[in-house]
């Protein structure tokens, strides 16, 4: 029988189904199953010392920290979606985050951070990087290729994340990573948006793409977990510091994590028709001043996420019209189904107000209007039209 793994025409939702099996001898058991491990047994001396060489391929059960089987077929599938060469784990999102620049900065460096990045992010750089003598500045997300009056001689890293978290402004990726080459940059994105599926970092230029797995990748709202995908040149130090830094995950997680990811392809699709149709809703309503998804095509960064972007995840942002904090909160604390919670990506809807000028220091946002941040979970889509709609006749004080 041909391997499926043969083909590299395959198309994502495929590749999400072949990837990662490279363990075929289970008994025939579809899942690759759970490895409860620390310790690694050995049969002789010699065969320690082989297993320990490090010169030999890095997927080899030596000591549960350094990787088994699931974990093993875990990155190999996340870094295959995303184009990359190779992917490690960490325990959570901002692990991720932390353990990638931390692989790239040395005393003394400075690191470009876009305005609109997940707020823990900032305060990672600003308090803990900022301890390593690392100097910090924000940009402008929507600067593009300008981001070149920015850089010094100093600059080791640009931080993107698109779009940026909250308000969904589109980076030009392709214009920041070509000045980032010219310069000896590094390039990490955050691309938990768009997850591997809908946002191909490598073939945009990135050197390191780094994702929560707490969000699509695991998907349903009972994982914390974090991913870093390098090109081939990022990988030996993003490798080394996960070393270096003990980091891995639980075994039962990336078992579910490995699971959720064969119908990635499925939810994701359909958390993109969803979010597009209820952004479409709601860009109709008068009660909305502006709907924040970069699928509609009034959005300032429509543009280039048509021309980057392979699709769009469940997450937006709305402003309302003025309205009084009695008034949004009566609409947001009695929705039915769009439930209050920060950590996205699972199967359900949510709907929380957020204050994007509190996390900026490069940009500025208008805080007169409220700003609702949305996501589309995987209901029926006439019930949580009729949920919103209940909620605006509360906001509008006529419930
Ligand atoms: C864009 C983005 N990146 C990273 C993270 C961090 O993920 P975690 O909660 O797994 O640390 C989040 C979490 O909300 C996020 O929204």
């Amino acid at each position: 029988m041909k391997d499926p793994q043969d083909s590299k025409s395959q198309r994502d939702a495929t590749r999400a189904i072949t990837r990662g099996r490279t363990s075929f001898d289970h008994h025939g058991v579809v899942n690759t199953p759970v490895y409860h491990a620390s310790t690694i047994l050995h049969p002789d001396v010699d065969a320690f010392e082989e297993r320990h060489d490090p010169s030999a391929d890095r997927r080899k059960v030596i000591y549960g920290l350094l990787g088994t089987p699931t974990t093993f077929d875990l990155e190999e599938v996340i870094a295959d979606l995303e184009g990359g060469h190779d992917a490690v784990l960490v325990p959570s999102g901002l692990a991720a985050i932390s353990v990638a620049l931390l692989s790239f900065l040395r005393p003394g460096d400075h690191l470009l951070v876009a305005d609109t990045v997940y707020p823990p992010t900032r305060s990672f750089c600003d308090q803990h990087l900022a301890r390593l003598d690392i100097t910090v500045d924000y940009y402008d997300p929507l600067v593009g290729g300008e981001i070149v009056s920015l850089i010094t001689a100093r600059t080791r890293v640009i931080f993107l994340e698109s779009p940026g978290s909250f308000t969904f402004e589109v980076q030009d990726i392709p214009a920041i990573t070509e000045v980032a080459r010219e310069h000896g940059v590094t390039t990490v994105l955050d691309n938990t948006w768009a997850t591997p599926l809908f946002f191909k970092s490598f073939s945009h230029g990135v050197d390191v793409s780094v994702h929560a797995a707490t969000k699509y990748l695991s998907g349903h709202s009972d994982v914390v977990m974090g991913a870093i995908i390098c090109a081939e040149h990022a990988w030996d130090n993003v490798r080394r510091t996960h070393r270096h830094l003990g980091q891995c995950v639980g075994p039962d997680d990336a078992y579910v994590t490995l699971r959720s990811i064969r119908n990635l392809s499925t939810r994701l699709n359909a958390h993109h028709k969803q979010g597009l149709a209820l952004a479409q809703w709601l860009a109709q309503r008068e009660e909305v001043a502006q709907v924040l998804h970069p699928g509609l095509p009034g959005h300032p960064g429509h543009a280039l996420w048509q021309r980057d972007f392979l699709g769009a995840s469940g997450l937006f942002s709305i402003v309302l019209q003025r309205k009084s904090r009695e008034a949004v909160l009566a609409m947001v604390n009695g929705m039915e189904l769009f439930r209050i919670g920060a950590s996205w990506g699972g199967f359900e809807s949510l709907m929380i107000p957020v204050h994007p000028e509190q996390y900026r220091s490069a940009t500025t946002w208008d805080t007169s209007r409220p700003t609702l941040r949305i996501h589309a979970g995987l209901e029926d889509l006439d019930d949580l039209i009729a949920d919103l709609e209940a909620g605006f006749a509360r906001l509008n004080g006529k419930s």
